[in-house]
């Protein structure tokens, strides 16, 4: 088979490299990176700390408003398509490239996979609702993380090409735990942190928290981000925060002085899963994050009034907060009960690529 892969943002980095390694054993894969994402800690460390293949197309479109951004994706994939006429074309989650790439295939009549389908906040503000919607509404096969995917995809009518695969991201985040762990055990991740920033941090296992902030709802509300920042500043442990170039714009602009949170520059994925299974909580907008808090037995605040994977609301591994100071505090601060249960295995059982490439393979069926 001919397939054509789109990936532009770190998540989807993540995600096509388990995707690529099995399907390239027995086809044909023609991996096409938007350049949506392109700073070296963005984009080109995940490449190479993942072994994920080097694109055989950059369309190296770069930042910009929405439809800019999507609508320069669509024009140079649609003559990717045109001159390399795929069987069919695999797309990603939710962002600008993971639209431009299923719209593109799907006027030429190409069939398109979408991977991480069925996903729903209910929040059409979202660009990510709108992306995914749309995705879901002209694919071919819908594969699908969790059953809560497939529920409300039949609520959409969409019932036809649908397949629970489990989640990619749970593959990746077991086949390289123990890779991270032994690579930045005995104090390695502090000399990492380092070597990336030129400073020393006064941080301690369990004693801290890890953040992440970058969802447009978020960081384009001045009110919002500053109360998100306020809060961390008045928490109980450090607030070690890998900051997104969006966010790091934001704070500069609005002139945020920080004393409890420590900046870093993004890190790699093996040194983010080794912050994560560390650290006493994770706070963060980030969707793959909240999984990977959850993979990892890490409790998690969201700070976001809904979340896609409803699935880690269990127990309380994940809590969301609205983005007012004192419910962050209070939830950041919660008594950790959900250490007294037992975590249900709904995401599949970390072989969710080789079931996409089957069902690929074989037409829907794997
Ligand atoms: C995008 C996705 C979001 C996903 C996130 C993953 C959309 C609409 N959003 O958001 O769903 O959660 O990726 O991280 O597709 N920038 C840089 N260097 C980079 C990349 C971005 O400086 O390598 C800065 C630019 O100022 C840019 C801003 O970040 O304008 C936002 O980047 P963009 O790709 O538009 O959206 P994300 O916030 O990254
Ligand atoms: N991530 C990373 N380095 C960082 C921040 C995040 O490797 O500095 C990883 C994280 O572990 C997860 C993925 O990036 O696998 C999540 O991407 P992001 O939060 O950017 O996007 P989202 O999942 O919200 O779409």
């Amino acid at each position: 088979m001919k397939l054509i892969t789109i990936v532009g943002a770190r998540p989807q980095f993540i995600k096509a490299a388990p995707f690529s390694k099995v399907f390239r054993e027995n086809n044909n894969e023609i991996l096409v990176h938007t350049g949506q994402h392109y700073d070296k800690n963005m984009s080109d460390v995940f490449f190479e700390e993942l072994g994920i293949p080097k694109p055989e197309y950059n369309l190296g479109v770069g930042s910009g408003t929405h439809g800019q951004q999507t609508g320069q994706m669509l024009e140079k994939i649609e003559e990717i398509v045109l001159k390399e006429k795929p069987d069919g074309l695999l797309v990603y989650g939710d962002t600008n490239s993971t639209l431009a790439g299923a719209l593109a295939a799907s006027k030429l009549n190409i069939p398109v996979y979408h991977v991480e389908a069925g996903l729903r906040s209910y929040n059409k503000l979202m660009p990510e609702e709108q992306n995914r919607v749309l995705t879901d509404h002209i694919s071919e096969l819908l594969l699908c993380p969790t059953q809560t995917a497939i529920d409300n995809l039949e609520k959409e009518g969409i019932t036809k090409g649908v397949l629970n695969t489990g989640d990619i991201m749970y593959d990746v985040v077991l086949r390289n735990i123990d890779i991270s762990k032994k690579k930045y055990c005995n104090g390695e991740w502090l000399k990492e942190l380092y070597k990336d920033n030129n400073e020393t941090f006064n941080l301690i296992e369990k004693e801290y928290y890890l953040a992440t902030i970058h969802r447009a709802e978020n960081t384009d509300d001045p009110k919002k981000l500053r109360n998100i920042f306020n809060a961390f500043e008045k928490m109980d442990k450090p607030v070690l925060i890998p900051l997104h170039p969006r966010t790091r714009k934001l704070i500069e602009e609005q002139n945020i002085k920080l004393n409890n949170v420590v900046i870093i520059k993004p890190v790699g994925y093996l040194l983010m899963l080794y912050l994560t299974a560390n650290a006493h909580m994770v706070v963060t907008d980030s969707g793959g994050l909240q999984k990977e808090a959850y993979f990892l037995k890490t409790p998690c605040t969201t700070l976001r009034d809904q979340t896609e994977w409803i699935e880690t609301l269990h127990n309380e591994w994940n809590v969301l907060s609205s983005i007012n100071i004192n419910e962050i505090i209070t939830k950041v601060t919660r008594e950790l009960n959900c250490f007294k249960y037992p975590q249900p295995l709904l995401f599949g059982d970390g072989h969710a690529a080789e079931k996409i490439c089957k069902a690929i393979e074989n037409g829907g069926k794997y």
